[in-house]
């Protein structure tokens, strides 16, 4: 998890054609540094996290015009104490290998369309740009160590059907970052067999947990997890400030 000051997001800003700042936990204490910083900066929108236990800050972010795009739940498996679930052998799972990109990328395509993160709960965003989020994510992690430590893949008779992404925070944290499997293959596994070889690279990394978020709303990756042995622990708000 990243727990950073605001800054811009060129990323973003290449997607979506405007000036965008981020800042991943907005508190009262940073809250009048952070709207200063977007003034300074000519900032259009503000993408802000905030811990949702805080209520009454969250209530006066909605009286600044803040608006509610997603809800994020995190979740934390130890690897100290609980040992790995035995694989299933659902699907051959492997470290991605260069060459691999292209069909993640279409993987991530196909499993992200119109998803529910704070992208695509902005009507103000182009949704064709909130899918293509995705897609340069997930295809920039098979790239670029400093996307991802690792990415994993898995295939069903020959073809490559799902990918995880993987970050080490820390050396005791390790966290799975952006996930998907193709529609086509869902429902058989193939998810429950990446995570649990998440769990296994987390342990040969020496970390002590595993961490992993979505949306509240999505319920498969979160049968998936509590089945092997995670726990909810933290949930954040996340908030788009227009400042026009
Ligand atoms: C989440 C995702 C990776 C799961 O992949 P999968 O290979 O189908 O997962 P599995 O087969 O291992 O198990 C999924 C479980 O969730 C269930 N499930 C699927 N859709 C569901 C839904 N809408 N609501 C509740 N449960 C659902 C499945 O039935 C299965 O449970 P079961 O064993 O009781 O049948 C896949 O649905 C996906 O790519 N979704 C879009 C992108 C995404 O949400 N990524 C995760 C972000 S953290």
């Amino acid at each position: 998890m990243k727990t950073a000051q605001v800054a811009l997001s060129p990323i973003d800003e290449m997607r979506f054609g405007i000036r965008v700042a981020r800042i991943h936990e907005l508190t009262q204490e940073t809250l009048d540094e952070t709207l200063e910083f977007c003034r300074d900066h000519a900032v259009k929108m503000l993408i802000a996290r905030t811990p949702s236990q805080a209520i009454r800050f969250v209530q006066q972010l909605e009286d600044l015009g803040f608006r509610l795009m997603d809800t994020l739940v995190y979740y934390r498996r130890d690897l100290v104490r609980t040992p790995v679930p035995e694989l299933q052998n659902a699907a051959l799972t492997r470290p991605v290998r260069t060459g691999d990109e292209t069909v993640v990328r279409e993987i991530a395509a196909q499993a992200f369309q119109g998803y529910l993160g704070h992208y695509h709960a902005d009507p103000r965003l182009d949704l064709a740009a909130c899918d293509a989020v995705y897609v340069s994510w997930a295809e920039r992690s098979c790239v670029d160590r400093a996307v991802a430590d690792e990415v994993l893949v898995a295939e069903l008779e020959g073809q490559l059907v799902g990918f995880l992404t993987l970050r080490r925070n820390t050396p005791e944290q390790v966290e799975i970052v952006l996930n998907g499997v193709a529609p086509s293959a869902q429902g058989r596994g193939v998810y429950r067999e990446l995570v649990i070889h998440a769990l296994v690279q987390s342990k040969a990394w020496k970390a002590q947990e595993t961490v992993v978020s979505t949306q509240i709303v999505n319920l498969a990756p979160q049968k998936v997890w509590v089945r092997l042995g995670f726990e909810p622990f933290q949930s954040y708000y996340t908030f788009h400030k227009w400042f026009d």
